[in-house]
């Protein structure tokens, strides 16, 4: 897989619109930030592995393939529980881990609060999921953290990445390839994302 994968897809496009209108209710935000990744998984899940097995149909026995380990969702707070759900409702078979950090208003740099992984973290495959990938520091952290756990499989996740951030992110973590829905312009004084949609967390969670 190379390293950024930015999806192409007509409801993929329509479903960003939608989120990046300010206008956009924090209930329909929610909803659509939830179907856009939704749609996302098809690629999310593309590199997990499978393995045979035989089972019986109501008709016969036939050999077919499941996932050989389901993998560790690892949701960056807030904002990637947005995503997350999403994921989880589409493979219940994985886990979900959380990694707590926040961006500094002053620095923007992100600050640890808190993680959480199931115990064979280091045996499974890692998706690593936050809608935005600005100046790539949270992001960063997080796969760090990963790395430091022995994880060596992680794709990161995003909904909007900024050239600043995906350049930051590639020279951290060049073996972890980046699927996103939109390659933005830039980053702004305050290292927004310009077009961008704004704070993700504040308008999933309306705060
Ligand atoms: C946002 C976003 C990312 C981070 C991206 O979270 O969800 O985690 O900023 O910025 P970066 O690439 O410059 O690090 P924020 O820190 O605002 O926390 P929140 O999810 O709790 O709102
Ligand atoms: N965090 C967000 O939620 N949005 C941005 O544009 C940048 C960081």
């Amino acid at each position: 897989m190379s390293y950024l994968k930015v999806l192409e897809h007509p409801l993929i496009t329509h479903k960003l619109t939608i989120l990046r209108d300010k206008d956009t209710n924090p209930a329909l935000f929610k909803s659509t930030l939830a179907s856009l990744t939704a749609l996302m998984s098809h690629d999310l899940f593309s590199h997990l592995a499978t393995q045979p097995v035989t089972i019986t149909t109501p008709l016969e026995d036939m050999q077919t393939q499941k996932l050989a380990k389901p993998p560790v969702l690892v949701s960056i707070l807030r904002a990637g529980n947005g995503m997350a759900d999403s994921i989880f409702d589409i493979c219940p078979e994985a886990s979900m881990a959380h990694i707590g950090m926040q961006r500094d208003p002053d620095t923007h740099e992100p600050l640890f609060y808190y993680e959480k992984y199931p115990q064979d973290l280091s045996m499974r495959q890692c998706i690593l999921i936050d809608p935005m990938l600005a100046t790539g520091g949270s992001a960063i952290m997080a796969a760090d953290r990963l790395k430091e756990k022995r994880v060596s499989d992680i794709v990161f996740a995003c909904l909007v990445a900024a050239p600043e951030g995906v350049h930051a992110f590639h020279n951290a973590h060049s073996d972890v390839p980046i699927i996103t829905a939109a390659l933005d312009r830039e980053l702004n004084e305050n290292c927004y994302i310009l077009p961008g949609l704004g704070d993700a967390g504040d308008r999933i969670f309306n705060t």
